[in-house]
């Protein structure tokens, strides 16, 4: 388990499949993730029930408020590479009345400093449609900089977005 300021990051169990369900198959939430089908409660259940287990490679926690120990999100540090000690970060929360609450942000800030202090990552990268000023911000409080721009790299209600390659890099984490 990981505690931040505001929030606990736990390993996900199968009781959390019908959260997943729930903001799988919200338009909101998924708007600006790379997800393009509703998911069954079935395939959602299938998933968790066939998830790898944590590892250096890939590491999948469920995001709770510290407090009432609700389930909120997710977040995860994927594709590692250990020669050059980078690796991704995709984050989200899940139940909407608790965005612009800090919540992400403090999120995003305790798995990163797992990723340096523990994994001995040396940079941390996220991609971030530009039409999500919400998550622009809330990764820059964190200290991510923009560092690449894919233009009209993703595709959403009828338009083309550019998206934004951020980074951090170990000694930038605020
Ligand atoms: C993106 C996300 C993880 C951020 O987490 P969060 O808990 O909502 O973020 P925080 O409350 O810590 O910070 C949000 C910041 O954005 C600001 N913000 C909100 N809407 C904004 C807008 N339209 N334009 C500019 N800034 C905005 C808030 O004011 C806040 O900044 P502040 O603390 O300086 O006031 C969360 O909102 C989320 O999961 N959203 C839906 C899914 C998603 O977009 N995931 C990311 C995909 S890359």
């Amino acid at each position: 388990m990981l505690t931040g300021d505001l929030v606990r990051l736990r390993p996900l169990e199968p009781e959390d499949a019908d959260a997943f369900y729930r903001w799988y198959n919200d338009e909101d939430v998924m708007r600006w993730l790379a997800s393009y089908y509703p998911a069954s409660l079935e395939f959602v259940r299938k998933q968790l029930a066939d998830r790898q287990e944590n590892s250096y490679e890939r590491i999948t926690l469920c995001i709770e408020t510290l407090a009432e120990r609700k389930l909120i999100g997710l977040v995860r540090l994927r594709d590692a590479d250990p020669i050059n000690a980078r690796a991704e970060v995709d984050i989200y929360i899940g139940e909407q009345e608790y965005w612009n609450s800090g919540y992400g942000t403090d999120a995003l800030r305790r798995m990163c400093r797992y990723g340096f202090d523990t994994l001995r990552l040396h940079s941390i990268e996220l991609g971030v449609v530009e039409a999500n000023p919400r998550a622009i911000r809330s990764y820059e409080k964190v200290g991510f900089q923009v560092d690449g721009r894919l233009r009209q790299s993703f595709f959403r209600d009828g338009q083309w977005h550019d998206s934004l390659l951020m980074c951090v890099l170990a000694d930038e984490l605020t």
